[in-house]
């Protein structure tokens, strides 16, 4: 590895730590609902609330965090994020009551909000294209481990609290072990926070605000002399020809040579919850409960689906600047569907008493349908679609572009979550996996139609290509 490789990899590791936090911080919560409950003496939309205040902060935060890093650069809004990640781990673990509970929750949601589009976005901007699309799947990855870390780190918690060891008892892990599980992210995010202090800005941000030098000397370390005057120039070309425009504005985003890369963000963003990933990950136990195998083997499954996740997006990672993302997203959106395809079947093929009770089920169907699923979004929607968001539009606009498409992504992910349950309910299993099936089948039908590859060129030569050339 040349310094500068190694220079750049250091760089795209810290601030996808910003993912990390990310998906500890969104799903610690459910190792917190069941004792929040009873000891405040909470209603169920109250515990609903708990959970969904998060992604309502975090949604909002979407919205705002493109434009202010735009205007202050991409690494304040990072550090004003890890300032809010660590904030919300703390004031939750003392929270007096549920008001100050959810507060904090809330307050860590612009955290979740505003790391989830800046990382990708700044990581994109001072990757060389050559490694771009693994570079940006650094964060992806990062989710799918603070989402797993956290599931372990509150199993951890309360299995130590059980213990009578000296230690545990006087940290009282078993009586404050809710706020243990919150409390301990406050780590990550200080640590977070002193390492973006090593970390320069991004040099495509500091070409936008007119500071060639800082910007000379930053893609100078990240692949030497030569190609770095190249980068500068290419960069200041492009702003150079939309000189005439005025500053990014949202209008802009709707101009006709936008309408392109503009679909292309929207539809992805869509197709990425549509296709249910988060049902399944929010309430896997109990898919996996309902096909009749218990309480503990639905468990452990939940913890299969996090591991293959991870697998999942280390192929991609491995892959996507070799493949491309076309071949990626058209591969996974065919595993996502012929796997909708058959959780759908095993579900309509079981068979039910009169009131309604499972009386006979292929178990182990469901669980490769699931698997296969989850694999699949992990080679592709998964890290792909944050890939695209970051290098799909011009320079200038970028930050609102990606907070438009975030927005989108998150209202749809909410939403899937919501109805989930009555959907089951009302439609039944089967006929919900046919509905995630069909949004997948239509996906694949667009993406193979309009979806350029992106691979190994220049966010510029992109650019010039998607949107300028129209
Ligand atoms: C999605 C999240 C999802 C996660 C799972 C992310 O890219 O945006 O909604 O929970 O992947 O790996």
């Amino acid at each position: 590895m040349t310094s500068n490789t190694r220079f750049t990899v250091r760089v795209a590791l810290i601030v996808a730590l910003g993912g990390f936090l990310m998906g500890f911080d969104a799903s610690v919560i459910s190792g917190v609902v069941g004792f929040i409950g009873p000891e405040f003496d909470l209603s169920n939309i109250q515990v609903g609330w708990a959970v969904a205040s998060l992604t309502l902060t975090s949604t909002l935060a979407m919205m705002i965090a493109g434009p202010l890093s735009d205007r202050f650069g991409r690494r304040p809004v990072l550090k004003v994020a890890a300032v809010l990640f660590a904030l919300s781990a703390i004031a939750s673990a003392i929270a007096p009551d549920y008001l100050t509970l959810v507060i904090a929750r809330m307050l860590g949601g612009f955290g979740v909000g505003a790391a989830l589009i800046i990382a990708p976005m700044y990581i994109a901007e001072i990757a060389p294209a050559d490694v771009r699309g693994r570079m940006v799947s650094f964060n992806q990855l990062n989710i799918v481990i603070g989402i797993s870390v956290a599931y372990f780190s509150n199993f951890l918690i309360l299995g130590l609290g059980q213990s009578d060891l000296a230690w545990t008892q006087s940290l009282r892990l078993a009586e404050w072990n809710w706020r243990w599980m919150l409390g301990v992210e406050a780590l990550p995010a200080i640590l977070y926070f002193f390492a973006l202090f090593s970390v320069p800005e991004s040099p495509r941000w500091l070409a936008m605000r007119g500071k060639a030098e800082e910007a000379l000397e930053i893609f100078t370390r990240v692949s030497g002399k030569l190609k770095a005057e190249a980068d500068l120039k290419s960069v200041q070309d492009s702003l150079d020809a939309e000189s005439h425009l005025e500053k990014g504005s949202f209008k802009e985003l709707f101009m006709p040579a936008m309408r392109l890369v503009l679909t292309i963000g929207i539809v992805i963003a869509i197709l990425q919850q549509i296709t249910g990933i988060n049902s399944v990950f929010f309430y896997a136990p109990m898919i996996f409960e309902q096909s009749g195998i218990g309480k503990d083997a639905a468990f452990m499954q939940a913890i299969l689906v996090g591991i293959v996740n991870l697998v999942a997006t280390v192929v991609a990672i491995l892959l996507i600047d070799k493949l491309g993302r076309r071949p990626l997203l058209l591969t996974g959106l065919v595993i996502i569907a012929s796997s909708m395809l058959l959780l759908a079947y095993s579900f309509y093929s079981a068979s039910y008493g009169p009131g309604g009770d499972l009386i006979e089920m292929n178990a182990t169907l469901v669980l490769v349908g699931i698997l296969s699923f989850v694999a699949g979004f992990g080679i592709s929607l998964g890290p792909v679609m944050w890939v695209l968001f970051s290098e799909l539009f011009p320079n200038r606009i970028r930050g609102i572009a990606i907070s438009f498409c975030g927005l989108i992504n998150s209202s749809v992910s909410f939403i899937v979550q919501l109805v989930f349950p009555w959907e089951l309910e009302n439609f039944g299993p089967s006929t919900t996996f046919l509905i995630y099936g069909s949004f997948a089948i239509i996906g694949l039908l667009f993406v193979m139609k309009i979806l350029p590859e992106t691979k190994g060129r220049s966010l510029e030569e992109l650019q010039e290509e998607l949107v300028t050339g129209k």
